[in-house]
C-alpha cells in the first residue's frame, strides 16, 4: 500500500495546510480515475484449486514495494480472537446516549461471528495467493451517523429506525478486523479532527521504522461534511466514504456542480468517486461494499413450511398509509403483517407483531412467504435478508417522476429508480423477486396468482454472503489506492491541484474492452449491454487520440473539451472529443449529440465488484 502517497502531502508539506483554506476558492479540479480491482477468480468458479499468482511485467516490482512495505508495515493476519474489538466498542457515560448503537453492532458481530470465521478460512483456501504477504493496514473507523446527528436515537434503534448504515458498519468492521488490520474506533468525530491536524495519531508499528499515522480512513458524508476543510484536503486521498445510494460526478465536482447548478447538500466533496462506497453495485462510478447477509440454517431437518403471510418492509406507518388499496388486494391473499410501534394509522385486519428482537423478526421471515415492498425504504438492506429466509419479494416498479426520487430525495446523484430496489430486479427476478407496479390492480392480482403457486428456497447471492462480503472487501484494501506516488503522476501533472486523487490501477491493460455507444447512451448502458462493466480506472489507457483510430472512426476534427461525456464522437460532423479533464470522467454521462466510448471490463457472477482473471 502506498501508505505515504506524496499526494496525501507528507508531514512536512502537511503543517503547511494547518490553515484552513476556502476549499471553494482554491482552484480544484480532482479525480479522475479509478478502479475496481479485480482479482482471479478461481476458487469457486471453475475447477481449479487455487488463484493464480500475478502474470503482469509489474509483478516483480509489485513484490519488491510490498517486502519493503511488510517489514515495516507488519503482516495482517487472518482469524482473529474478537475480545480486542469488543473493548474498543465500549463507550463510557459521556456518549451513553450513543452507546446503544455500538451494543447494537456487538451484538450482531456476535451472532454472527462463527460464521465470520467460517468465511476467512475460506477465503485463505479459495486464494491462498492473495491471502499472504498481505501488509497490515492502520484503519480509522469515523462513523459520523452514529456520532455526529441523532438519526439513530436510541428510540430508534430499538424503535425500528433505519437500521442499514448500522449493519454497513459493524459488517465493515468485522471484515477489516478479521483480515487482519488495525481497526482503531473514534467515538468521537471532534477528537478525530484535532487529532489528525495536530498529528496526534503518530506510531512506529516497529522498532527502526519511520512514525505513520492511518493508511485509511473510513467515513461517511456526515463525517466528511464535520470535518474542517483543511483535514479533508490532507487526507483526501485516504479517504473511503460509505454513502449507500452513491455519487455521480456532476454533483461531485465542485466547480462543475456550481457552473451547471447541481445541487445537494451532500455533493461537491471533489474526491475520487471511486471513494464512494455503496450498498448495492448500480453505478461503476461508485465502488460496492455493500453488506453480509449469513444464510439462516434450518430450524428443523425438514424444509420450514412457509405460511399464508405477507410481511410488509418497513417500520414506518408513512410508508403503509398511501397502499390502503394494495393493502386490501392483499388482504384477499394472505394475512398482512406487519412490524411497527404504531398502527393506529393502518388498515383494520392487519396483524402488527410491534418492533421485534433481531431473533423473533428472523423468525417471523422464516415463516412469511411474502416479503413486500411499499415503495420505501429504498435500496436497503432488510430485502436481502428477507430473501435469504426464503421470502418472495414484491417489489415495486416505479414508473415516471416517481423514478426521480434520489434526486427528490436531495441525494447527489441523477440515478434513475425503476424500482424500489433495482439491483434485485436487475440481477435477481423470479422466483425470488417479483416486480410490479402496485397500482395496477390486474398486474397485482397476475403475480399474486403465480407467486402463490412458487415455492423458494432460502438464497443469498454470493457477493451479499460473508465469503463475498470478505473477499471484495479484501480485494478493495489491498488494491485500491489513492495516494499515488510521485513518479507515477509525472503525466498528470497539470491535474494535481485541489482532492485530485487519482486511483492506481492493478488492471491488465488486456482487460480493457474499448465500445462506441449510440447517442444519448451512458457508458454504465454501454457496457452493460455488451455483458460488460463501465471501468473507469482505465480512462488514462483510452482517453488518447489512438482510440478512435482503433474504433476505426474517421475523425474530421479532434478537440479537447472539459465535460462529463468525453471522450466521444459526433456522428452529425465526426468531430472526435478527448476528455480534458480526467476528474470529470464519467460512466453515467448521456447526451444526445455525442457518442461516447467507453472502456468496459468482465465481472464475476455474483460479484460484479470484481473482474476475471484481470492481473
Ligand atoms: C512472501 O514474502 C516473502 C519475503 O519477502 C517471500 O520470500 C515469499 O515468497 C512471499 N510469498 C509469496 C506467496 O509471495
Ligand atoms: C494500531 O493503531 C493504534 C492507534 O489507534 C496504534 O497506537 C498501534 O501502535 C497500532 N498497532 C500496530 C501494530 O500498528
Ligand atoms: C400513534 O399515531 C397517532 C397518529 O399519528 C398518534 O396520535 C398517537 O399518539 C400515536 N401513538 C403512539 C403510542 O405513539
Ligand atoms: C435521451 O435519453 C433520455 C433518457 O433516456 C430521454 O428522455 C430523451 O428523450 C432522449 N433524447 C433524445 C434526443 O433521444
Amino acid at each position: 500500500m502506498h501508505s505515504h502517497g506524496h499526494r496525501c502531502h507528507s508531514l512536512r508539506k502537511w503543517a503547511d495546510l494547518l490553515v484552513v483554506r476556502k476549499w471553494r476558492k482554491t482552484v480544484i479540479c480532482l479525480l479522475s480515475v479509478a478502479v475496481l480491482l479485480s482479482v482471479v477468480q478461481f476458487g469457486l468458479w471453475s475447477l481449479k484449486p487455487a488463484s493464480t499468482p500475478p502474470l503482469t511485467a509489474q509483478h516483480d516490482k509489485i513484490m519488491e514495494e510490498k517486502a519493503e512495505e511488510l517489514s515495516c508495515g507488519g503482516e495482517a493476519k487472518l482469524l482473529r480472537d474478537p475480545a480486542p474489538l469488543w473493548k474498543q466498542m465500549e463507550t463510557d457515560d459521556k456518549l451513553m446516549e450513543k452507546a446503544h448503537h455500538w451494543r447494537w453492532i456487538r451484538q450482531r458481530l456476535t451472532q454472527a461471528w462463527a460464521s465470520w470465521k467460517t468465511a476467512a478460512k475460506w477465503l485463505q483456501k479459495a486464494h491462498p495467493y492473495r491471502m499472504t504477504n498481505r501488509t497490515m493496514q492502520q484503519v480509522l473507523i469515523v462513523p459520523g451517523v452514529m456520532l455526529a446527528t441523532d438519526f439513530a436515537k436510541a428510540d430508534s434503534v430499538t424503535g425500528g429506525g433505519p437500521l442499514g448504515d448500522l449493519v454497513q458498519w459493524a459488517d465493515l468492521i468485522a471484515g477489516l478486523y478479521m483480515l487482519g488490520h488495525n481497526v482503531t474506533i473514534m467515538k468521537d468525530i471532534y477528537q478525530v479532527a484535532r487529532g489528525l491536524r495536530y498529528s496526534r495519531f503518530m506510531w512506529s508499528p516497529r522498532k527502526g521504522c519511520p512514525l505513520k499515522d492511518f493508511d485509511i480512513i473510513f467515513a461517511d458524508i456526515i463525517a466528511m461534511k464535520t470535518f474542517p476543510n483543511d483535514i479533508v484536503d490532507a487526507y483526501s486521498c485516504k479517504f473511503r466514504v460509505l454513502d449507500a445510494y452513491g455519487t455521480q460526478v456532476m454533483f461531485n465536482h465542485p466547480i462543475y456542480a456550481l457552473e451547471h447548478n447541481y445541487q445537494s447538500s451532500y455533493g461537491h466533496l471533489g474526491l475520487n468517486l471511486q471513494q464512494f462506497y455503496t450498498f448495492y453495485p448500480h453505478t461503476q462510478d461508485n465502488t460496492f461494499l455493500g453488506f453480509a447477509v449469513e444464510l439462516p440454517k434450518l430450524v428443523s431437518k425438514t424444509v420450514e413450511k412457509k405460511e399464508r403471510i405477507g410481511l410488509l418492509y418497513g417500520k414506518d406507518p408513512s410508508y403503509f398509509k398511501k397502499h390502503k388499496l394494495y393493502i386490501h388486494q392483499l388482504m384477499e391473499w394472505m394475512e398482512v403483517h406487519v412490524t411497527v410501534a404504531n398502527i393506529t394509522t393502518l388498515p383494520a385486519g392487519i396483524i402488527n407483531h410491534g418492533i421485534l428482537s433481531t431473533d423473533d423478526y428472523r423468525k417471523l421471515l422464516s415463516r412469511a412467504k411474502f416479503f413486500i415492498g411499499m415503495g420505501l425504504p429504498l435500496e436497503s438492506t432488510g430485502v436481502i435478508e428477507a430473501i435469504a429466509h426464503g421470502c418472495i419479494f414484491l417489489n415495486p416498479k416505479f414508473k415516471g417522476p416517481q423514478q426521480d426520487i434520489l434526486q427528490q430525495l436531495g441525494k447527489p446523484t441523477l440515478r434513475k429508480m425503476t424500482s424500489q430496489v433495482p439491483y434485485v430486479e436487475r440481477f435477481m427476478g423470479p422466483p425470488h423477486v417479483y416486480t410490479v407496479d402496485i397500482d395496477d390492480t390486474q398486474a397485482v392480482a397476475a403475480t399474486l396468482k403465480t407467486a402463490s403457486n412458487t415455492f423458494t428456497n432460502r438464497f443469498v447471492r454470493f457477493e451479499f454472503s460473508t465469503e463475498g462480503f470478505l473477499e471484495r472487501l479484501n480485494s478493495l484494501v489491498d488494491r485500491q489506492h489513492f495516494c499515488e506516488k510521485e513518479e507515477d503522476a509525472a503525466d498528470h501533472k497539470q491535474e494535481k491541484k485541489g482532492r485530485h486523487n487519482i486511483l492506481h490501477t492493478w488492471l491488465r491493460l488486456s482487460a480493457m474492452k474499448v465500445f462506441l455507444g449510440s447517442e444519448n447512451t451512458s457508458c454504465s448502458d454501454t457496457c452493460t449491454a455488451n455483458g460488460l462493466m463501465c471501468e473507469p480506472s482505465f480512462f488514462h489507457q483510452f482517453n488518447k487520440r489512438s482510440v478512435f483510430k482503433r474504433q476505426n472512426i474517421d475523425c474530421v476534427d479532434q478537440q479537447k473539451e472539459a465535460d462529463i461525456y468525453f471522450p466521444a464522437v459526433s456522428r452529425k460532423d465526426s468531430i472526435c472529443t478527448l476528455q480534458k479533464e480526467s476528474a470529470l470522467f464519467s460512466c453515467a454521462g448521456a447526451h444526445p449529440s455525442w457518442q461516447r466510448l467507453c472502456a468496459c471490463r468482465t465481472f464475476v457472477p455474483e460479484q460484479v465488484a470484481l473482474c476475471h482473471r484481470c492481473y
